[in-house]
């Protein structure tokens, strides 16, 4: 089964409104020209609505960073899924390492964004990935396995269809240390073959499990071109346009 790579762009905590629409203006016509990818931008939630505006009738696709599992209540300064979707998102990250570390997030608060973004029809991009110290002590599946089962925890097959897997090892995130090909590979692979365990190998084939963590210029063709990887979340270099063109056309 084919699988169409999805790459995007996880701006974080940057880009002022102006910023952005001068990033996104300077994509459109990359994005346009690629039959290969799929593209994606997930801009600040303040930067959401401009944004939106900008990426109709284009070929780039609209993410948000997080969300808060209601539809709506008294939860001062969170986002809901409902709010996404209202303002034209069709992806949004979940379990970030940033949110697992800074904002104490846990598989099962994860799994409750899961199953709200579910019902607004958004699709999550469920990031997974292990710390340099799991890698050394040789933990990392079983550090990555455990993530995708608790955060897959009973996600119905047909909603499994529609949720994309990052392999982020929290090692290479910002750090310009890239796993190397060999490596995110063998991370995929096992990643499929454990969604085959959970579900079945039809389904295992067909989802997107993206690399993410210090993804550049130089690296994306090599990472690509691995069996398993499916497209990439990209940070730091997702901020500027002479960075995120070439990842975008990485096959051109
Ligand atoms: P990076 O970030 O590309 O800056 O390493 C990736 C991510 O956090 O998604």
């Amino acid at each position: 089964m084919s699988r169409i790579p999805l790459i995007a762009g996880n701006w974080k905590m940057y880009k002022l409104s102006g910023e952005a629409t001068d990033l996104v203006k300077a994509l459109i016509p990359a994005a346009n020209s690629v039959d290969y990818c799929e593209v994606a931008v997930c801009p600040p939630f303040t930067a959401l609505s401009v944004i939106s505006n900008l990426v109709k009738g284009t070929k780039i696709s609209l993410g948000a960073q997080n969300c808060y599992p209601e539809k709506e209540g008294a939860f001062t300064g969170e986002i809901s899924p409902a709010m996404l979707k209202d303002i034209g998102c069709k992806y949004t990250i979940v379990g970030h390492s940033e949110r697992r570390k800074y904002f104490a997030e846990t598989d099962a608060f994860i799994n409750q964004k899961l199953f709200k973004l579910y019902e607004y029809n958004l699709l999550p991009i469920l990031c997974v990935g292990e710390t340099l110290e799991e890698r050394e002590a040789g933990k990392m599946k079983e550090v990555v396995g455990s993530q995708i089962k608790k955060g897959l925890a009973n996600v119905p097959e047909e909603k499994m269809q529609t949720t994309v897997i990052a392999y982020e090892p929290v090692w290479a995130i910002g750090t310009g240390k890239n796993a190397t090909p060999e490596q995110a590979q063998e991370m995929h692979l096992f990643i499929r073959a454990l969604l085959g365990e959970i579900y079945n190998a039809t389904l295992a084939e067909s989802i997107r499990i993206q690399y993410g963590g210090s993804v550049k210029p130089s690296n994306v063709k090599e990472l690509m071109s691995q069996k398993d990887i499916d497209g990439a979340l990209v940070g730091g270099a997702s901020l500027k346009s002479d960075q995120f063109i070439p990842i975008i056309k990485f096959r051109d």
